[in-house]
């Protein structure tokens, strides 16, 4: 199959009205890996996220996936902070968007139930999704993110406002998916959970990548000032 990435950032901004909110981004993603975005609120991690996966166009500079943007946008999926999820049941949210994609209800349905199953949500298929608890929507939300194997996955800080159980299983869900060969950037505040996951971290600050390190070095020996005092937990 056809691989998209590398991805490549060339001198990416994104602006809106004449301020300046990330950029330029210079940043070659290559396959394999998991890499945790950190930074301070409002640097610019989830607006970096949304520029990588399509959602925001740059207001100047290059986007450029390894293959033409059709295939580039179907290999790939982003997990938000507060999923959203489909009026349908809990099955429905994962299968019915594998039908839309072609694949018989059936196979779809059959599919789903081993992802709920494995997701501890075996009992629930049949609910409504709007029903689930905070933590039961983002394992369903990242669930029908890995459920069609995209090549490359956003998480967005997906386990805020979840509970230490939650937040385990969505971890785990995540390393394995790193594990079967889907390239993960994820943005978190929750640096335990940093050093649990990332082979490598990007630091963003004031909108500009202020690091980008294999993990332990960025954990042990940060670079910057601003990465050092962010990790001691100084206000920056
Ligand atoms: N639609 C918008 N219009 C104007 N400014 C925006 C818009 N979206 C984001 N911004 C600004 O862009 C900057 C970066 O925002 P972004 O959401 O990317 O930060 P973040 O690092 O994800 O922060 P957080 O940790 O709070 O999620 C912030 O200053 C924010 O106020
Ligand atoms: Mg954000």
């Amino acid at each position: 199959m056809v691989s998209i990435l590398p991805l490549t950032l060339s001198q990416a901004t994104v602006s809106r009205r004449e301020k300046r909110l990330l950029g330029p981004i210079d940043l070659t993603l290559e396959a394999g890996g998991i890499t945790i975005v950190l930074g301070p609120n409002g640097a610019g991690k989830s607006t970096l996220l949304r520029l990588m996966h399509g959602l925001e166009k740059p207001s100047s500079g290059k986007l450029r996936y390894a293959a033409p943007r059709a295939l580039a946008y179907s290999q790939q999926a982003f997990v938000f902070q507060t999923p959203v999820m489909l009026r349908r049941s809990v099955l429905g949210n994962l299968s019915y968007p594998l039908t839309t994609h072609k694949m018989p209800r059936a196979e779809a349905e059959k599919q789903s139930l081993t992802w709920l199953k494995r997701l501890g949500l075996g009992s629930h298929t049949s609910q409504r999704a709007s029903q689930l608890s905070g933590g039961e929507r983002q394992k369903l939300a990242l669930a029908r993110a890995l459920i069609r194997q995209p090549e490359l996955l956003f998480l967005d800080e997906p386990c805020a406002n979840l509970d230490g159980a939650a937040t385990r299983d969505i971890e785990r869900l995540i390393i394995e998916a790193g594990a079967s060969g889907t390239r993960i950037i994820m943005a978190t505040h929750d640096l335990g959970q940093a050093r649990r996951l990332a082979d490598d971290v990007l630091f963003v600050h004031h909108g500009l990548i202020h690091e980008q390190s294999e993990a332990a070095t960025f954990f042990d020996n940060p670079k910057t000032t601003e990465a050092r005092s962010f990790l001691k937990g100084d206000l920056i």
